[in-house]
């Protein structure tokens, strides 16, 4: 039987103190983006610890229809799933986060090793902890990654029976060029008996999308708002979030949710060695959140290497959940 037990394979957290080249590699890549007209600044740095549990307490919102219809598609889909799925995976679970979705997944297909890969090491503490606990019989790996980079994983990972979990439309938060290549790092880590299972939030009438990221409570605007006290930790700058206001509006030319933050007054921010004046209105695109139609994904998937694809949606037809599977005809172990 696989030893239980929690490992960090690679945090930055555990290095030598300064910055790591991680940390300096984002304060480069943030400077970059702030300097771009109109400037920018990667959905990633939404997730410091903060932004993790204000992402945590979004998918509970009653406007916020994803994570909900997501569970209700896997939650009546558990036999088809766990049929096709088989025993014995080790699940990877991609931007983990705090690991909510893999508790469920995990009750479902009792798999041989869980591995959370996620960019905040602080989230990975807590994830680990939090799985651990619930799951004593098989062993727990932490992996801090960018999934933006190559995706390795430590050699002590099973290579056989793969499964990476990529739930939340997730990766609607890359440009589709990128959303493929990610697919395709994804590919390169399963195995041919690999398997993806991911959520992908469906094009649908604008009223509900907008609803969904300008909740009344203004978790959202909280979210979007907390990038920048992190990016003011990772490069030194004094952006104040009272003179920022949250925006986000359907873009129908690009099929995507933006999230903005646009200056309230005429706003001067300094940093070590360089700054920015931004005027009133002007505007700080912090993420987008693409929005698909199924045959969108089952092109993409096919592009990045995967030989087959079931999905499910729930009766809206509000979200989608897919199987891929590497092998074109549906891997032994799983199957109808
Ligand atoms: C994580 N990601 C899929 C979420 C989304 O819907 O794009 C992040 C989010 N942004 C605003 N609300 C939630």
């Amino acid at each position: 039987m696989a030893p239980s037990g929690v490992y960090t394979l690679r945090a930055d957290t555990d290095r030598t103190p300064g910055p790591s080249t991680a940390a300096m590699d984002a304060a480069a890549e943030i400077l970059r983006d702030l300097g771009r007209d109109p400037p920018r600044l990667s959905p990633k740095f939404l997730y410091d610890a903060r932004g993790s549990a204000l992402f945590e307490a979004i998918t509970a919102l009653p406007e916020y229809y994803l994570t909900r219809t997501e569970a209700d598609i896997l939650s009546s889909r558990v036999d088809d799933i766990r049929k096709r799925v088989g025993q014995g995976r080790t699940v990877i679970d991609l931007g983990a986060g705090t690991g909510a979705k893999a508790i469920t997944l995990c009750r479902l297909i009792r798999p041989v090793c869980y591995v959370a890969v996620d960019i905040a090491p602080e989230v990975l503490k807590v994830v680990s902890t939090r799985l651990g606990d619930l799951f004593p019989d098989f062993p727990i790996h932490v992996v801090a990654a960018d999934l933006c980079d190559r995706i390795a994983l430590p050699r002590e990972i099973p290579r056989a029976r793969r499964l990476a979990f990529y739930p939340g439309s997730s990766l609607g938060n890359f440009d589709p060029p990128e959303a493929e290549a990610l697919l395709s790092r994804v590919r390169g880590v399963l195995g041919e008996d690999g398997v993806l299972l991911m959520g992908i939030d469906l094009v649908k009438d604008v009223v509900p999308l907008e609803a969904a990221y300008n909740d009344v409570a203004g978790v959202t605007a909280a979210f979007n708002l907390n990038i920048l006290g992190h990016i003011n930790g990772l490069v030194g700058s004094n952006f104040d979030s009272r003179d920022w206001r949250h925006r986000a509006f359907f873009n129908g030319d690009r099929s995507r949710m933006e999230m903005h933050l646009e200056a309230a007054v005429d706003v001067k921010v300094r940093w070590p060695g360089g700054g920015r004046d931004f005027s009133r209105g002007e505007r700080i695109h912090t993420e987008s959140s693409y929005k698909y139609r199924i045959e969108d994904v089952e092109t993409m998937l096919g592009r990045a290497g995967f030989g087959f694809s079931v999905n499910w949606t729930d009766e809206r037809g509000w979200f989608a959940v897919f199987l891929a599977s590497v092998d074109p005809v549906w891997p032994a172990g799983g199957g109808e």
